[in-house]
């Protein structure tokens, strides 16, 4: 497991990935919620914000010598030195955002960095919740060699009143708060299980 100074070792590092790069983001509050559940109600768990949106879109002919550019190259590293992934993955055109694609991608490049990592989805949107980029994600993790936890599934209907999150994005709905501090709780399980320590 990825060590981290001045932490117990037995703390898990997540890398959070929101595939909304705008502002009021709900994928991005949900990943803030994750953050605070994680400094309260989640013991254990360590979660760290990753920004997609440095990353150029996908060129191979970036890749100079088998390097990268300074940016895909910082992501990777964040990816690697994770010991799990918690995808914010909403539904564009009943699939994967592509700022999130894109960021899939540059990490597959050889090294895999994705290899063997744990994950957990979590989606907030119209209809289902953002439930269809979450089953194409599942589908992509097969090649990268993610391991997704199977349960509890996380949809959030933002639309359907009583408001879920205020202006600025933030999950403000106390269910869905308990049923995302239900997935954490999940996805630290699952990796312990995964690294043998449980
Ligand atoms: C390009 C685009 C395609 C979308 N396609 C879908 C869709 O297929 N199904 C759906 O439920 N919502 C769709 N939406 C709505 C988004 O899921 C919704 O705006 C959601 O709030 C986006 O996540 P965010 O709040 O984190 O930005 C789409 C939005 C955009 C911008």
């Amino acid at each position: 497991m990825a060590a981290v100074a001045g932490e117990s070792s037995s703390v898990i590092k997540v890398a959070a990935l929101s595939g909304s790069l705008r502002k009021g983001s709900y994928n991005r509050g949900l990943i803030r919620s994750a953050i605070e559940l994680s400094k309260g109600r989640v013991e254990g768990l360590q979660i760290e914000y990753v920004d997609i949106s440095p990353l150029p879109l996908l060129n191979t002919d970036l890749e100079v010598n088998g390097t990268y550019p300074p940016e895909v190259e910082a992501f990777r590293q964040k990816i690697l030195a994770a010991d799990s992934i918690l995808f914010a993955s909403p539904e564009y055109n009943y699939s994967v955002a592509s700022p999130l694609k894109n960021a899939l991608d540059w990490a597959s490049r050889a090294p895999n960095v994705w290899a063997a990592k744990p994950a957990a989805i979590v989606s907030a949107g119209g209809g289902f919740g953002g439930g269809r980029s979450q089953y194409h994600l599942r589908q992509i993790g097969v090649f990268l060699d993610l391991h997704f936890i199977n349960k509890p599934e996380f949809f959030l209907n933002a639309f359907q009143p009583p408001a879920k999150f205020n202006n600025d994005g933030d999950l403000i709905d106390e269910d869905a708060k308990n049923r995302l501090k239900d997935v954490l709780l999940s996805l630290k399980e699952f990796t312990l299980r995964f690294q043998g320590k449980n």
